[in-house]
């Protein structure tokens, strides 16, 4: 999978971690489409700037979430994108979406899957006493933050944490997970059989997270 479309709703820090690596020599992929469901979101900025197309498809344009997941499907399709990438993407696909891009989606979230899916993670994640918390990234299934884990990286809560202090050491390593899994999946080194993610041989660790 060379080509990748990115899902953005918002901030888009994950989308210029993975600019960031697609801009790396020998990375396998590279992005050809960023497309926000918000107009405006600050994350389009980091696609423009690095001369990536980029487009809005409003959801609130669309009488109904079949219709928007159209518009999102051509939109991937005319920009040739072969694998699709959710960094920070908002909005809960349709069964008919998610099962065009069977095993071509990913999704990162913030936390160590199957805990704490969802809205309000970090908040959550810290009520219930947690000690450890930390990042997946997983291959998208109808059911919200469902799917093939491809991989997770771990981070501490610390005593004295808020919601936000742990969701800025999250978001850190997710900076460093996504691109790594993409690669993965990007290479044919991960792949999903049997509804569960299989790795070449010998594939690397993760830098710079355990
Ligand atoms: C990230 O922390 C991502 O894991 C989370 O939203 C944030 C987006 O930040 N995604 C979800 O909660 C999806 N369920 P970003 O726009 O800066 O990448």
């Amino acid at each position: 999978y060379r080509k990748i479309g990115v899902l953005i709703s918002g901030r888009g820090s994950n989308l210029a971690a993975l600019i960031e690596a697609c801009q790396t020599p020998d990375y396998p992929a590279e992005i050809a489409v960023v497309i926000s469901n918000r107009p405006g979101a600050p994350g389009l900025q980091f696609a423009e700037s690095a001369g990536i197309p980029t487009q809005v498809i409003d959801h609130k344009h669309f009488a109904s979430r079949t219709d928007f997941d159209r518009a999102l499907d051509d939109a991937l399709r005319a920009a040739g994108a072969e694998l699709v990438c959710n960094a920070g993407f908002m909005r809960l696909l349709t069964p008919e979406f998610v099962q065009l891009w069977r095993d071509r989606q990913l999704n990162i979230h913030p936390s160590l899957l199957p805990a704490f899916r969802g809205l309000d993670t970090h908040e959550r994640a810290i009520a219930s006493g947690v000690r450890i918390s930390g990042c997946t990234v997983h291959f998208v299934r109808a059911e919200m933050d469902e799917g093939p884990i491809v991989a997770q990286a771990a981070v501490p809560v610390l005593p004295g944490d808020d919601a936000e202090a742990l969701a800025a050491r999250v978001l850190r390593a997710e900076h460093q997970l996504y691109p790594w899994a993409v690669r993965l999946v990007a290479s044919g080194a991960a792949w999903v059989e049997d509804d569960r993610v299989v790795y070449a041989p010998d594939v690397p660790q993760p830098e710079g997270v355990t």
